[in-house]
């Protein structure tokens, strides 16, 4: 019978940066894990270690799910989301103990070289949650994007090459790993250790959204004017957020769906207008916790304005 294991963390509810470890010896992190067959196949012989996976698509995640809840896996968790984002806003420095990168898409175009999960600042954030002795490695079938990443990763003080292999044995292979030998392609691999300890401190994490809420005074209907909001934006830097559907019970409750963008990461969700006594509450609805961004306080205050203005 399969046992039941909840492995998916949500880490917009969690308090960061996030405990990776969760009371063993070690803990890794592959990204993008596809159908979870590395990740799986890591968490069974390394039993010590908690391995966190982070991919994109919900798809993987929830397949990535069921292949660990099968195989009785206790020390997996599964992310959703962009690694990018969670390098950054969520893992404390010298956290990690290696980091595996498996066939990630290495977006040929120059044009969309943007979306190469390696991209921007992807070698400085890898170099702070690694600790010091920690790995970083890449498998990809692109020789040229191999070298691309090596050359960004060791470009970094704090880390240096420690391996590049040519079409390596390993004891698992995963879906594109199989496609690509199928082909004849040939597979590099390549290693990056970080030797020393980095300097300089964390990012100030994120709280979480659903802590946050805020008070305006006014009495009567909020749904009018929420709906008013239709299209509206709102800009603070690099942060943007769109107000869009507003949806009431007609009781004392009103949805507000948003959008909000702090540079290229993008969240929807939605607010929520709760009128009480003698004022209103506005708070993110529990349901649809985004990451707590400057954005999205922007458009949470943004919110508690536009009510407070029009009960003027
Ligand atoms: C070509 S597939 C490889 C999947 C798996 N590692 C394998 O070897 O079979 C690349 C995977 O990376 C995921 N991915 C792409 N960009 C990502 C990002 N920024 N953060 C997390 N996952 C990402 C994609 O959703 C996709 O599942």
């Amino acid at each position: 019978m399969d046992q039941k294991i909840e492995c998916i963390v949500m880490a917009e509810r969690k308090n960061l940066p996030l405990d990776v470890k969760l009371g063993r010896s070690r803990a890794c992190l592959e990204i993008g894990f596809g159908n979870g067959e590395f990740l799986a196949f890591m968490a069974r012989e390394n039993r010590e270690t908690t391995w966190w996976g982070i991919e994109m698509s919900r798809a993987c995640v929830l397949r990535a799910r069921r292949r660990i809840e099968r195989e009785g896996l206790s020390n997996v968790r599964l992310l959703s989301g962009d690694a990018r984002f969670f390098l950054r806003e969520c893992l404390a420095g010298e956290s990690l103990d290696g980091i595996y990168m498996n066939f990630p898409c290495p977006w040929p175009k120059k044009r969309h070289s943007k979306r190469r999960v390696s991209s921007g600042s992807f070698p400085s954030e890898v170099a702070r949650v690694l600790k010091k002795g920690a790995f970083f490695e890449l498998f990809t079938d692109e020789e040229w994007y191999g070298r691309e990443v090596r050359d960004g990763m060791i470009a970094h003080p704090d880390l240096e090459e420690a391996l590049w292999q040519v079409n390596p044995l390993r004891p698992v292979r995963t879906k594109y790993e199989r496609r690509w030998l199928e082909m004849g392609k040939s597979l590099y691999l390549s290693r990056m250790e970080k030797r020393k300890r980095t300097a300089g401190g964390d990012p100030h994490y994120l709280g979480r959204a659903e802590d946050v809420h805020v008070r305006v005074q006014r009495r009567g209907s909020a749904g009018s004017v929420l709906k008013e909001l239709f299209g509206r934006e709102g800009k603070d830097g690099p942060s943007l957020w769109i107000y869009k559907r507003s949806y009431s019970d007609e009781g004392k409750c009103t949805l507000l769906e948003t959008v909000t963008m702090d540079g290229d990461f993008e969240q929807k969700f939605y607010l929520l207008v709760v009128e009480e006594e003698e004022d209103c509450l506005v708070k993110i609805a529990p349901y649809s916790t985004p990451f707590l961004t400057p954005a999205v306080k922007g458009a949470l205050m943004g919110l508690a304005g536009e009510l407070e203005r029009s009960a003027l």
